[in-house]
């Protein structure tokens, strides 16, 4: 029995909540496309569409929203309090401390985990994706009193980006923060996603395993890719830098670009192609085309490196989530923890899959042995 390295095209599991086209270099969820979703609908429809497989009517997206606002906004305040605590939890990264708070708000929630109903998961569920982006704000230190500027009428993404106090002329960051959350919601079984469905399993409560895809998440093969490609950016500097800093850099042993290759796609990442026309607009309206330009630096130099190779290393979409934050005037240690809040959507439908739609028997697969041949032992005299 010989594994398969990474476990690359093994299926593991039914899904309905993700399709990866990666041949026509195409997204679905649930069957809708996501260029289709990030055109006709908020994130909140996408965080619906995670926990019931269909998008809501105008009416539940209605209620929906305002009860995701209204979980955000009664949040405990020892939740809250809890980012007050001293060194050396101050100094320790954003993601950390997320975790910390996520599983400080888990633990408010009266609601037995041993044997929870549909119905009380999916109480968690608009919980979770409710206070994410709240926690995040909030370790952003930009609202600590985030109720003075909580506003019940409207979505949850509006109070949010309000919340992080970032420069919002006409709704622009709004709308661009929609789209980085819909674009990041969910991708099938990444790292992430499968750690959670393998905690789901198991059979922990949400949270626990919403943890666990928190964990994943934070490496930076994965959702920790944002924040380094944001660092590499700033190291570059200019656009006409970029080949020389690449060369030096990738004839390191070993060294692997952020934001780019991709476990699955090998013609493109299709969620590049809907944010770097976006990044592009962003620049011109900031004048600031450097960010843009060193971007597309990087992705020429890739495709001439890799041109050839059997294995293409198209951009990812960390590549234009980093400049696209990084314009919006985003921390660039809040990337990561931003990934998170909008992927808990993602998560929480695997968790509801794996428990309350395929009730998976526990996952749990088999390894090749490579040690060494049963020995006896020889006791210390
Ligand atoms: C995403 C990633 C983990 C996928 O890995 P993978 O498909 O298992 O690919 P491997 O790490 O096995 O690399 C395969 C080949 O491509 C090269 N490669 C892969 N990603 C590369 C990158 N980002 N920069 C430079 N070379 C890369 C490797 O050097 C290797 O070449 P070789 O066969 O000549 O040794 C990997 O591409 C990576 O680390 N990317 C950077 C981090 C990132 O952006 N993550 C976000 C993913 S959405």
């Amino acid at each position: 029995m010989e594994p398969k390295k990474g476990l690359r095209d093994v299926p593991a599991g039914q899904t309905r909540l993700c399709l990866l086209d990666e041949a026509n270099s195409e997204l679905y969820y649930c069957g809708y496309s996501i260029r289709d979703l990030v055109e006709h609908y908020p994130y909140e429809a996408v965080a619906y569409l995670m926990l019931h497989g269909e998008l809501p009517s105008e009416s539940e997206l209605k209620i929906f929203t305002r009860r995701l606002v209204n979980n955000a906004w009664n949040m405990p305040q020892v939740v809250v309090k809890s980012l007050e605590l001293k060194t050396p939890f101050t100094d320790a990264h954003p993601m950390d401390k997320l975790s910390l708070i996520i599983r400080a708000d888990g633990n408010t929630h009266g609601i037995p985990f041993s044997t929870p109903s549909l119905e009380n998961n999916l109480d968690l569920a608009k919980s979770l994706i409710a206070r994410l982006p709240l926690m995040v704000a909030l370790l952003g230190g930009a609202s600590r009193n985030y109720f003075d500027y909580f506003d019940p009428d409207r979505t949850l993404m509006e109070n949010f980006v309000d919340s992080l106090r970032i420069p919002n002329e006409g709704g622009l960051a709004t709308k661009l923060m929609n789209v980085a959350f819909i674009l990041y919601a969910e991708h099938e079984f990444n790292a992430g996603s499968f750690a959670v469905r393998v905690a789901a399993s198991a059979h922990t409560d949400i949270y626990s395993a919403v943890l666990g895809g928190l964990g994943t998440l934070r490496g930076t093969r994965h959702g920790g890719a944002n924040e380094e490609v944001m660092k590499k950016m700033l190291e570059i500097g200019t656009p006409e830098k970029t080949r020389e800093y690449c060369d030096r850099f990738l004839s390191q042993p070993g060294a692997r670009l952020p934001g780019f290759g991709h476990a699955v796609y090998t013609i493109g990442d299709p969620r590049v192609a809907v944010l770097r026309p976006l990044v592009k607009d962003l620049s011109v309206r900031k004048n600031d085309m450097r960010w843009y330009e060193i971007a597309v630096a990087l992705e020429e130099y890739m495709a001439e490196r890799s041109r050839g190779k059997s294995k293409p290393l198209p951009a990812n979409t960390d590549l234009w989530t980093a400049p696209l934050y990084h314009l919006l005037g985003i921390p660039i240690r809040l990337f990561t923890p931003l990934f998170a809040a909008s992927r808990v959507s993602g998560w929480c439908g695997h968790y509801l899959e794996v428990r309350h739609v395929y009730n998976e028997p526990i996952l749990r697969p088999r390894a090749e042995y490579v040690g060494s041949a049963p020995r006896k032992v020889i006791p210390h005299s």
